[in-house]
């Protein structure tokens, strides 16, 4: 039987976040072998904010050797550059020209990161086509994100039913596969905010390139309450219930068992428990990402991903551009 397909992509803007492994790596990393695996670094969505040019492909290949070191087998996933394909650039057009200036204006993200730029660019408010594109132009079934893009996962979703109604079936609809445990891991310094790849203060972010000591000291000195429970209640007690997330998403535990192992202990205690399980994720990671980083193999996978999936993309473009009345 032919395998599903499970595609999803992380931006190279900064080192990625114990948040983004959780959310968005990890997921691809258990479901590998089952699924027909594509993954992708989303160069062109980075530009959408400004970017350093001299350090956007820098950052892009350490993503990639992030994937490998994190354990992506570069045998059962296709992995490739964004901007490599010309294609996703050219499906977003003929998608944008069937998305709605209403139901981009509602996306969460552009809103918030909007406010943040006083003149933001056309391209921060369309991404979301972009994205759409992405995930459509390879039949994708199922797109691992966390919960913060299952939004926009939603309107791919949106723009491919009405694709497929007024030009006949062209798309598949793909859903989006959000884990339990990882939806959002949240700032350890202001557990009430997603942790990010751009928040101001580092404290609150543990990036997987961070050393040992620095990330340690991180999750030691997480915010928590004045309770001394561990109890999961992320509304009331969002920083432990942050830590609880991150404890049970590195050790596949349940929150009932987590809560039983620690009924007896303090705060400290439980904080250490989680410092070591981030430590040995890490140390793992960091090991694995210095012998890939200027590997050879790490080309040779990047043209294999280029030239595979702009096949694969040419013949659904030229389909869903026919379709729309394209041809001589
Ligand atoms: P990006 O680069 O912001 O984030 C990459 C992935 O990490 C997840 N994530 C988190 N998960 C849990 N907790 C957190 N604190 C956290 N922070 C980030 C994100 O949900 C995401 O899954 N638009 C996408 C990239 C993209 C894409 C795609 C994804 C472009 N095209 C097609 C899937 C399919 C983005 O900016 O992710």
């Amino acid at each position: 039987m032919k395998k599903q397909r499970m595609l999803t992509g992380l931006q190279p803007t900064g080192v990625i976040t114990l948040g983004n492994y959780i959310g968005a790596i990890k997921q691809m990393v258990e479901n590998q072998d089952q699924y027909d695996s594509f993954l992708f670094v989303a160069d062109l969505h980075s530009i959408t904010i400004p970017q350093d040019k001299e350090e956007l492909s820098k950052k892009t290949r350490s993503l990639i050797a992030l994937y490998l070191a994190c354990g992506i087998d570069p045998k059962k996933n296709t992995i490739y550059i964004q901007s490599e394909n010309p294609y996703h650039a050219n499906l977003s057009w003929l998608l944008e020209c069937n998305a709605y200036f209403g139901e981009m204006s509602r996306m969460h993200q552009f809103k918030e990161k909007s406010k943040k730029h006083e003149n933001f660019t056309v391209g921060l408010f369309t991404y979301p086509v972009l994205m759409a594109a992405d995930i459509l132009l390879y039949d994708t079934n199922i797109v691992p994100v966390g919960i913060d893009q299952k939004q926009h996962v939603e309107i791919a979703r949106d723009i491919a039913i009405r694709f497929n109604k007024k030009y006949g079936d062209t798309f598949v609809i793909p859903e989006p596969k959000i884990s339990e445990s990882g939806t959002k891991i949240m700032d350890l310094v202001n557990p009430t905010q997603k942790m990010s790849k751009s928040a101001e203060n580092e404290k609150g972010v543990i990036r997987i390139l961070d050393d040992i000591k620095v990330a340690r000291k991180k999750i030691m000195s997480a915010t928590t309450d004045s309770e001394m429970v561990i109890k999961y209640d992320p509304e009331n007690k969002p920083g432990i219930s942050n830590l609880i997330n991150i404890y049970i998403s590195l050790t596949d535990k349940t929150v009932e068992e987590v809560e039983e192992e620690f009924k007896d202990s303090n705060y400290g205690t439980f904080k250490k428990k989680v410092a070591d399980e981030v430590e040995k994720l890490l140390t793992t990671i960091q090991t694995k990402y210095q012998e890939i980083l200027n590997s050879e193999e790490l080309d040779k996978i990047l043209d294999e991903g280029r030239d595979k999936t702009i096949e694969i993309a040419k013949i659904k473009y030229q389909e869903a551009k026919e379709k729309m009345g394209f041809h001589r």
